[in-house]
């Protein structure tokens, strides 16, 4: 796969861009540059910068207000009157979901989708993920090292994912193909081809939808995509295109980031031995555990809305039109939040991470996401008796998406009663 910021930083002529940072940097004492070697390694300690220095930051490379404080962050994702979600991304694909619209299409969407992913529904999941799990995890059964994103963390979730779209799993490849070219949407800077290969396999998913689709229509079966079609055919209350993207946003927001939510949390855990091993001591913190994973190293850093109307925010005067980026990542390690926001403590008791995202849109696939990552977590505590880092991870490519490319870990196998 090509480097994706090192490709674009080849593309932006250098020079321009160190102008750019050299005016932000004068405009407000601070520059924020996402292509950074600084923010590849360790991003927390930018946002900590940006925050105590500019918390309402005029980015220039790309134009937009960068919001670190939870406050801020918090309360732009609540009030979609005045901060739009149309409009928000960076490039024109030619694709609009859920994500991109405000009320009342957004109502009338969610309403019709979220009946699947309501915690009672998700909980009828149970059994199914926990046997996906179960099988991947006996397929590592007897080794003692091996990377945690190709046996679990990349196969579980588009296992549930594709089960829940009703796709064949000998399609499953191209499933995920699809999945990783157009999860790239979401990022800010991008590459001609980049923009490219999201519109084609756009182009591809839908045609492959729509057979999926036909198939339903004429065999409908109790999942998410008769659900919808039956939807459809009620007339008014969804359109076509809106059941394919539909089908693509439930399949494109729920691989990556579980993904790498089991892959940054299970990192977090071996890089701070005491928490893995409280978790441990006391199951029943799973859940909290979980939720303070998601906090400590957010699957998804950021979230971007327009502004409305003009405004003013702590003094900083926005315009309509203008773009906002709210980074998730940076309001999750806010110490006006959270005591202590850079440590990691599974048994916080704090108000809630933004990880999920806040307000209309919040994140439809939570209850999934939690349910996957418990049991990832759980199947894996039990399974062994010890887990070790076995090699250094590398943070993929990515300034929106926040995963590692595979985790090697080194495991002792628990003696199993006869
Ligand atoms: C750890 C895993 C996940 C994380 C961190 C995550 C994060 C998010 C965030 C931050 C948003 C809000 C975006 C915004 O406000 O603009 C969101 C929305 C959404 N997520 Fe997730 N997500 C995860 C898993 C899932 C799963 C498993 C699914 C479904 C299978 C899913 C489906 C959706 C959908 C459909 C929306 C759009 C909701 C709307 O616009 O009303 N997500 N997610």
């Amino acid at each position: 796969m090509i480097n994706a910021l090192g490709a674009v930083a080849s593309l932006v002529k250098p020079v321009a861009m160190q102008v750019l940072l050299a005016y932000e940097r004068l405009e407000s004492g601070v520059a924020y540059n996402p292509l950074s070697d600084e923010v590849a390694r360790d991003p927390y300690v930018v946002y900590r910068r940006l925050r105590d220095r500019d918390p309402i930051h005029r980015m220039r490379l790309v134009d937009a207000w960068v919001l670190t404080r939870y406050e801020h962050a918090d309360a732009v994702l609540r009030d979609h009157k005045r901060f739009s979600a149309e409009d928000r991304r960076f490039h024109d694909v030619g694709l609009t979901t859920m994500l991109d619209i405000d009320p009342p299409d957004h109502t009338r969407l969610r309403a019709l989708v979220s009946r699947a992913f309501t915690p009672r529904s998700v909980s009828r999941w149970h059994g199914r993920v926990q046997e996906i799990a179960d099988r991947l995890l006996d397929a590592v059964a007897g080794q003692d090292r091996f990377d945690l994103i190709a046996a679990l963390g990349y196969p579980l979730p588009v296992t549930v994912i594709a089960e829940m779209l009703g796709v064949p799993a000998e399609d499953m490849d191209r499933f995920e193909g699809w999945s990783n070219d157009i999860a790239l949407i979401v990022e800010p800077i991008l590459t001609p081809v980049q923009v490219e290969g999201v519109r084609r396999a756009t182009e591809e998913l839908f045609a492959y939808f729509e057979t999926i689709v036909e198939a339903r229509q004429r065999e409908p079966r109790d999942d998410i995509v008769s659900a919808l079609l039956a939807a459809e055919e009620e007339g008014e209350k969804l359109s076509r295109e809106e059941l394919l993207s539909t089908m693509l946003l439930i399949l494109v927001a729920g691989n990556e980031t579980t993904r790498n939510l089991i892959g940054n949390g299970m990192l977090a855990l071996l890089r701070h031995p005491d928490q893995l091993q409280c978790l441990r001591d006391a199951p029943d913190l799973l859940e909290p555990a979980v939720d303070e994973l998601l906090r400590y190293d957010s699957p998804v850093q950021l979230d971007g809305r327009v502004v409305r109307e003009d405004l003013e925010i702590d003094g900083k005067r926005l315009r309509e039109g203008q773009k906002v980026i709210a980074l998730l990542g940076a309001a999750n390690r806010d110490p006006a939040a959270f005591a202590n926001p850079d440590a990691l403590d599974i048994s916080r008791t704090e108000k809630s991470h933004l990880s999920f995202g806040r307000g209309i849109h919040y994140c439809l696939g939570a209850s999934l996401a939690l349910l996957e990552a418990r049991v990832a977590f759980r199947g894996l505590l039990d399974r062994f008796a010890s887990i070790r880092l076995a090699a250094e991870p590398r943070y993929r490519d990515g300034i929106v998406l926040r995963g590692v490319e595979s985790l090697w870990i080194e495991v002792e196998q628990r003696d199993r009663p006869a």
